[in-house]
């Protein structure tokens, strides 16, 4: 079978939200139909104006009050993981029902239908889909949420200019020599060696949480802009939400990816660098500069003011 018919295959098993309606054969490591090519193979949506992912520029992002704490409902439950999943393009993990999010400066209530992952080449060679300040990292797990309202219907969802918010996650190597860590993530990749083929998927056992795979992200920091979908047909119906502290994993654990799952049966290529390349800017925001913060500044401002005119005097 040749990399078309089965790319072609792969996505017509694979619908659900990280690849709605997918209609062409798209892939990330042939240059016929790798992401430089999705404007000219999926024009609607991939050649559009607010495009994912993007370069994020720390310096840039404007402050806004809106941007409170997000409530997450069901996060801590450990049996909110139902399958996982190797759908050829990413390792993905569908979600029960009742879990969700709201506030975090979003319109209403929005469910968390599944979470999948970007990755490079191991530890050695990042793959996150966003940057900030032009820095990739190792690893990137997106949550795909739906507004609660759609009641799952994701043909509505991506025909809205806000149907879907998809939360970033950064994923970076922890210090040390620690393997298998955390508990958290060694007993999701654990599965890795059950999906080693595209379309093979397992149930997950109760025990480990979202909360638990989040582990060290101060949730009530990140960046926001409105974007895309990263896949075809890159529908411009995506309100991002990028944490700006990172999940800590052992290397051992990042390495599996890359060298455990392949991109469709038998010997086929290892799935590797599963990342779109940025698209061009948009206008981020991100939390207000406290008053104590910007005190501080000021103050600042006014000794080095001071110092400066007394240089004069
Ligand atoms: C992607 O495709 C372009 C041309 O279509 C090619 O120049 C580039 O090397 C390809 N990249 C990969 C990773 O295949
Ligand atoms: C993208 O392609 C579609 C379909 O060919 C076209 O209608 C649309 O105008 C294009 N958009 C841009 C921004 O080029
Ligand atoms: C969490 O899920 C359980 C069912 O597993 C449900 O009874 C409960 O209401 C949910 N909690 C919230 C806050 O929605
Ligand atoms: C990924 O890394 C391995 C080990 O370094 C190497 O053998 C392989 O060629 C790399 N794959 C790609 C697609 O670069
Ligand atoms: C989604 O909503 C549209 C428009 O209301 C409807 O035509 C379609 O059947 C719905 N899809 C599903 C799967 O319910
Ligand atoms: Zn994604």
């Amino acid at each position: 079978m040749n990399w078309l018919v089965a790319a072609f295959a792969v996505c017509t098993l694979v619908p659900g939200v990280h690849s709605a309606s997918d209609s062409v054969a798209w892939c990330y490591d042939q240059p016929s139909c790798n992401d430089t090519q999705w404007p000219v193979i999926a024009a609607a949506f991939c050649n559009g104006t607010r495009q994912s992912p993007i370069n994020i520029v720390s310096a840039s992002a404007k402050g806004d009050s809106n941007l409170v704490e997000f409530t997450f409902r069901n996060y801590s439950s450990t049996s909110t993981l139902k399958k996982i999943e190797n759908t050829g393009k990413t390792v993905k993990v569908a979600l029960a029902s009742n879990v969700g999010i709201s506030g975090g400066g979003l319109s209403e209530s929005y469910d968390s239908l599944q979470f999948h992952l970007h990755w490079g080449n191991g530890s050695a060679v990042p793959g996150s889909e966003h940057t900030v300040n032009g820095k990739r990292y190792p690893m990137e797990l997106h949550i795909v949420n739906s507004k609660s309202s759609l009641n799952g219907n994701t043909t509505l969802a991506v025909a809205d200019s806000t149907g879907l918010a998809a939360l970033g996650f950064f994923i970076e190597e922890m210090s040390g020599t620690a393997t298998g860590q955390p508990e958290s993530w060694k007993k999701l990749t654990s599965y890795l060696s059950s999906i080693t083929q595209s379309g093979q998927s397992a149930t997950i056992a109760a025990g480990v949480s979202l909360d638990d795979l989040l582990v060290g992200v101060d949730r009530t920091k990140y960046y926001r802009y409105l974007g895309s979908l990263t896949t075809p047909n890159c529908n411009e119906a995506v309100v991002w939400t990028v944490f700006k502290d990172t999940i800590k994993v052992s290397k051992d654990l990042i390495d599996l990816f890359s060298t455990t799952v392949r991109v469709s049966d038998g010997t086929s290529s290892l799935m590797t660098n599963v990342y779109r390349n940025v698209q061009a800017a948009q206008p981020v925001t991100t939390q207000a500069t406290s008053s104590s913060d910007s005190s501080t500044c000021y103050s600042l401002g006014l000794m080095t003011l001071s110092i400066a005119l007394g240089l004069r005097n």
